[in-house]
């Protein structure tokens, strides 16, 4: 193994630094290339074959072209999509992101837990096999935040989120039947914990958050495990149309140890 191929982390838009973050507590030296499919975004609204087909194109020819060791796709929706796709086309270790249903079954005291992730997220199978295995005998409410995609590309761009556009998650979650006594939300967007601060001050103390970031980058390390790590210059950020798209995430990328955005 080339001591510089990097793990490519893939993701509609920059949810996926949520898991990069994570990543570079355990594996502080390993080079990374981020995709974001900023042309595509949002997968959310769009059909599953847009979205497999997207996925699996892209990740053909940036595995073709990067030739990572490993490739993460730090995306709910597409994971859930496309994941065994993906690793039927790859020869590169694939490692997905899937709501984190397990731990926060495993967390909650009441038995009532908020799914919040993106429309096609929500309406999975993969989703429902998760609830199946790990959330018997929980409530789990499954509910489409498609705008907080938006409000996290723009707080990470130093935008004010708009405070309406949380509350009206929570409001539309807490109406929903058998929600009086949620204590935990499933953030099964990456771009969700982005805004991990103003879904708390919404929601209010006695919820707690849950997502995949940490495990995933646990799941990554494991794989890597004895592999050596030597980046050959800082991590790449690159993005699909046109490069004025990601104006704006300059400080966000430089405070993670990137280099200037990059067209693919
Ligand atoms: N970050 C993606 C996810 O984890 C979705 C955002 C989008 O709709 O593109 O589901």
């Amino acid at each position: 193994m080339n001591p510089d191929s990097p793990i490519l982390l893939f993701d509609s838009g920059v949810g996926g630094l949520t898991v990069y973050d994570a990543l570079r507590k355990v594996l502080p030296d390993a080079p990374v290339i981020y995709a974001a499919d900023l042309a595509g975004l949002p997968y959310g609204t769009k059909t599953e074959a847009q979205i497999a087909a997207r996925v699996a194109g892209l990740l053909g020819r940036m595995t073709e072209r990067f030739s990572p060791r490993l490739v993460c796709i730090a995306c709910n929706t597409a994971s859930t999509i496309a994941l065994g796709m993906v690793r039927d086309v790859l020869e590169v270790p694939v490692v997905g992101t899937v709501p984190a249903i397990k731990p926060a079954a495993a967390l909650t005291k009441t038995g009532t837990i908020g799914l919040v992730g993106t429309e096609a997220t929500i309406r999975q199978a993969y989703v429902d096999d998760l609830e199946a295995q790990f959330a018997g005998g929980k409530h789990l409410l499954r509910i489409a935040a498609p705008a907080l995609v938006g409000a996290a590309e723009a707080k990470l761009r130093g935008e004010r989120v708009n405070p309406a556009v949380i509350a009206d998650v929570r409001d539309r979650l807490v109406a929903m039947p058998g929600a009086d006594d949620l204590d935990t939300l499933v953030l099964a967007c990456t771009h969700f914990p982005l805004l991990s601060e103003e879904l708390a001050a919404a929601f209010g103390p006695g919820i707690a958050q849950v997502d995949g970031a940490a495990g995933i980058a646990r799941r990554i390390a494991h794989l890597l495990e004895g592999q050596r790590f030597a980046a050959s210059g800082p991590n790449r950020f690159i993005v699909t149309g046109p490069l004025n798209g990601a104006a704006g995430l300059e400080a966000a990328l430089a405070a993670r140890g990137f280099g200037p955005a990059e067209a693919f």
